[in-house]
């Protein structure tokens, strides 16, 4: 890692695309207002279409300003990073394409190839590149899920990848290890002493992990009809939420540190099978409803036709090792929910014994550790105090936050929320694949949603409808009651 250069130009394939105008060109323009970007970093987006300079640059400002919102565009910092910028229209899957690049690259530089397209194109596009000589011992790629939509697809794309680039070179990004508080859970867990001893399954009861949207699929149908829910959000955000949750404490932050300790994990997850896929699994689809105070269309509606797949998935996870033997881990993800909240709670189990009798033994709550993501970042860590006043005998308990609001904490620079591709981004310049997902780590992860999607669909378990504003389908609630817990909403 320190033996390699800084990148020093980053190429962004599909770079008028949704991900570059709304992600991209933001955190890199915000890396830049904030000094992380050297001198002579060049930015250059490539896509099919053919648009003038002047077109491009103002296409990029737009996208900038939208991002920037409020706080306008420092002039000064605007210009410097239009002057970064440049844009060629090329057909990146083939050799003249990837030639015309190398020519808008120059010699002697150290590229990033950012693949902000198809997954279905990465072969070709890595073949070309590779055809034109553009794959140099420095050269890093970048590569968006979905790898794949299963284990067989998964492994023929990262095969035809490896052709071209060594494993070390290869960044698979998952957006949400580049989010602050998911970084802070490594934080939490490893530069504390409090909570390590207690992380197991002698005091925790369960975890719940929860990423709700409001939104619905909308027009991003074509693609989402043929994911759903558990390919496009379990696959990779949510086991990679739960690996951080479970792993084991990594040596240090290398890079194979903590990827060794994540696939782990990984490989301890019970296999769903057809037996108990209808006890452990929910998959719901969303109908009309009332979706923040305002009604909402279904997702056979938006698709314009019948449709299998789920835009809800709740899942009984459970990790078969020594630490976790015992503690369900519950997952749940969903469009068109009542609220946005990306959310883990890690709930420890009862006192062993209640020292404390009548009303004061009935108020005792277990303590449960609450940690936010979205759309706030916040901790909470809920407490047993004793609530203040005279009772006739004895005293009353109540459960009270310790909370830590990151919002609260911080102020200036520092406190503006960052898009968490400008952590990823500013990693691979410098080269650092800590927060990327190694090939096995993806394949691994497939091989259990395979068994997932396998068990459905050999139990012909059709996705159950919920109204659009709600919290999914009532087999969600029936799934984790099983086990007399309850979700936390
Ligand atoms: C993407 C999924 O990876 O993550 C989307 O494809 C989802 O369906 C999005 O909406 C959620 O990301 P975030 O950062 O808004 O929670």
């Amino acid at each position: 890692m320190a033996d390699q250069p800084l990148a020093d130009t980053i190429v962004l394939f599909g770079g008028t695309g949704d991900l570059a105008q709304k992600m991209l060109f933001p955190s890199l323009f915000f890396l830049d207002a904030d000094g992380f970007l050297a001198d002579g970093f060049r930015i250059i987006a490539t896509a099919r279409a053919e648009l003038e300079a002047d077109a491009f640059v103002a296409q990029v400002k737009e996208a900038v300003g939208a991002r920037a919102g409020s706080s306008g565009l420092d002039a000064k910092v605007w210009d410097r990073f239009a002057k970064r910028l440049s844009y060629v229209g090329a057909d990146a899957t083939t050799p003249d394409g990837a030639k015309e690049l190398r020519a808008a690259i120059g010699e002697g530089r150290t590229p990033i190839y950012y693949l902000a397209l198809s997954p279905s194109i990465y072969g070709r596009v890595c073949k070309a590149l590779a055809a034109a000589d553009m794959a140099g011992p420095n050269t890093r790629i970048v590569l968006e899920k979905p790898i794949g939509r299963d284990l067989e697809s998964s492994k023929l794309t990262n095969a035809e990848v490896a052709e071209v680039f060594p494993e070390e070179s290869i960044f698979r990004i998952d957006h949400y290890l580049g989010k602050e508080t998911v970084q802070n859970l490594l934080a939490l867990r490893f530069a504390n002493t409090l909570f390590e001893p207690l992380w197991n399954n002698l005091t925790i009861d369960h975890v719940q992990i929860t990423v709700a949207e409001t939104e619905g699929v909308g027009d991003r149908w074509p693609y989402y009809d043929e994911y759903g829910a558990l390919r496009d959000m379990v696959q990779n955000h949510m086991l990679q939420l739960l690996c951080l949750v479970a792993m084991e404490p990594p040596a240090d932050m290398e890079p194979d540190s903590v990827r060794n300790e994540k696939v782990k994990v990984l490989r301890s997850l019970r296999p769903v099978t057809r037996a108990d896929v209808q006890t452990v699994s929910v998959r719901g689809q969303y109908t009309a409803g009332v979706a923040g105070g305002q009604s909402a269309a279904g997702y056979e509606s938006e698709r314009g036709q019948a449709s299998d797949t789920e835009t809800f998935v709740a899942l009984r996870v459970d990790i078969d090792n020594w630490r976790w033997a015992g503690v369900p881990f519950f997952l749940r993800t969903g469009k068109r929910l009542p609220e946005r909240r990306t959310q883990i709670a890690i709930q420890f189990k009862p006192v062993p014994h209640s020292i404390f009798d009548g009303a004061a033994k009935a108020d005792m709550v277990a303590n449960r550790l609450v940690i936010d993501l979205q759309p706030d970042e916040d901790i909470e860590l809920l407490l047993m105090n004793k609530a203040p006043g005279l009772a006739q005998r004895g005293m009353r308990l109540q459960s009270l936050p310790l909370s830590l609001s990151l919002a609260k904490a911080y102020s200036g620079p520092n406190a503006r929320r960052r898009i968490a591709y400008e952590r990823l981004i500013l990693d691979v310049i410098q080269n650092n694949s800590t927060l990327f997902v190694r090939r096995d780590e993806v394949e691994r992860a497939w091989e259990w949603i395979d068994g997932v999607a396998d068990a459905w669909r050999e139990s012909g378990m059709a996705p159950k409808p919920y109204a659009a504003g709600s919290w999914g389908p009532a087999g969600a609630f029936a799934l984790i009651e099983r086990s007399d817990r309850a979700w936390y909403d």
